[in-house]
């Protein structure tokens, strides 16, 4: 991992001189984060080889694991990939937002930014920072979520401030991230056909309302076995993991709560729990997500949570409970699973 030994800006959206500034020191190859609608991105240009590599070496990142990169307008893509007709009926229907879509990549995307592969990941991105940075970058920008690679990705600059200080030229401050988990990822794979590489606010269900064929890739619920590769390499990794082992409880609401409550006051036991669990939610130890009926919330405020464990020393075991797979429910089951390194408790 590289040193800390760069001189990091901080500036807050909106700052008109500081986003030319920023998208200066894209242009010419250095990195900048800056706020999108589902985390913060780690951004570089994506046209040069150099840039990409400082991104996997400030992340730690293993360089087999691609970048998404990150266009003002869907018609820019053509530039970049070879662009299908599922690519713009999806553009039409979700974009700009948090949907990303692998698509066979043209030559000026260097392989160090796809990792080797020969396919490209495609974003735009709604938020209004981030598409005036791309704008006014005039070049795509490569970027990671801006945590340190095997951290919960960050929602807030804070988050960005606490991984990145010193190892980046440039953090743009702008807020809470809205949705909080990473964007959906697509890949075309037939005629009207999708497969679903990673699961975000934009749904599985969302994607057949609009006519297309959805498969889930294996590795957005299942731990793959020796062997076996999941279609985006980053699903490989353990991710989002707090310092301290996450088990997640798996049962009736009541058995769940009898479970829990085994752990009533014992500070070094993390309790996950909903503003309905009546019998917990006071607890010293209790941490609450949201409500059971609001997963935009508990999405939201999932990585702020993990991350909040990292801070409290006395803690030594998470225990959350296990989502639903519907909807965005799917996206923050998969997040949790892989937190917990699968690890789930039939109670
Ligand atoms: O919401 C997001 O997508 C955020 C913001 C910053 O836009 N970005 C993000 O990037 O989550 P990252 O690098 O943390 O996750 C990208 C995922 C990885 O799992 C990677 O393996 C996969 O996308 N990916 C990238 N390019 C791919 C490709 N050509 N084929 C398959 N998977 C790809
Ligand atoms: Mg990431």
């Amino acid at each position: 991992m590289s040193e800390k030994h760069i001189n990091t800006k901080v500036i807050t959206y909106p700052d008109n001189n500081g986003m030319k500034e920023g998208a200066e020191l894209i242009k010419k190859g250095a990195l900048v984060a800056f706020p999108t609608e589902t985390v913060y991105g780690l951004g570089a240009n994506a046209l040069l080889s150099d840039a990409a590599e400082k991104v996997y070496r400030a992340k730690g990142r293993p360089s087999d694991n691609p970048l998404i990169i990150h266009l003002a307008e869907p018609s820019d893509a053509e530039k970049y990939c070879h662009v299908t007709p599922e690519f713009l009926r999806l553009a039409k229907a979700f974009m700009p937002g948090p949907l990303t879509v692998v698509m066979k990549k043209k030559d000026i995307i260097p392989s160090t930014v796809t990792g080797g592969l020969d396919t490209v990941a495609v974003r735009i991105p709604s938020h209004i920072a981030a598409r005036e940075l791309i704008s006014l970058a005039g070049v795509p920008i490569a970027a990671p979520s801006a945590n340190l690679s095997g951290r919960p990705s960050t929602t807030s600059a804070d988050h960005v401030i606490s991984d990145m200080l010193g190892r980046i030229d440039m953090i743009i401050d702008g807020g809470d991230c809205d949705i909080g988990l990473e964007s959906t990822i697509v890949s075309v794979c037939g005629k009207n056909k999708l497969k679903m590489l990673r699961p975000g606010r934009i749904t599985l269900e969302m994607l057949e309302k609009e006519g297309f064929e959805v498969e889930l890739d294996k590795a957005v619920t299942e731990k793959l076995s020796e062997g076996e590769k999941p279609a985006a390499p980053g699903m490989k990794y353990r991710h989002y993991a707090p310092g301290a082992p996450v088990s997640l409880v798996c049962g009736s609401d009541e058995k769940r709560i009898a479970f829990l409550s085994r752990f009533a006051e014992d500070r070094s036991v993390a309790l996950v729990c909903f503003d309905e669990d009546e019998k917990i939610k006071n607890l010293p130890n209790a941490y609450i997500i949201g409500s059971k009926n609001d997963p935009d919330g508990q999405a939201h405020r999932l990585f702020a949570l993990l991350r909040s464990f990292d801070d409290k020393e006395e803690i030594k075991q998470i225990y959350a409970p296990l989502p639903e797979k519907k909807g965005i429910g799917l996206a923050i089951f998969n997040r949790m699973l892989k937190a917990s390194g699968y690890t789930v408790i039939e109670v």
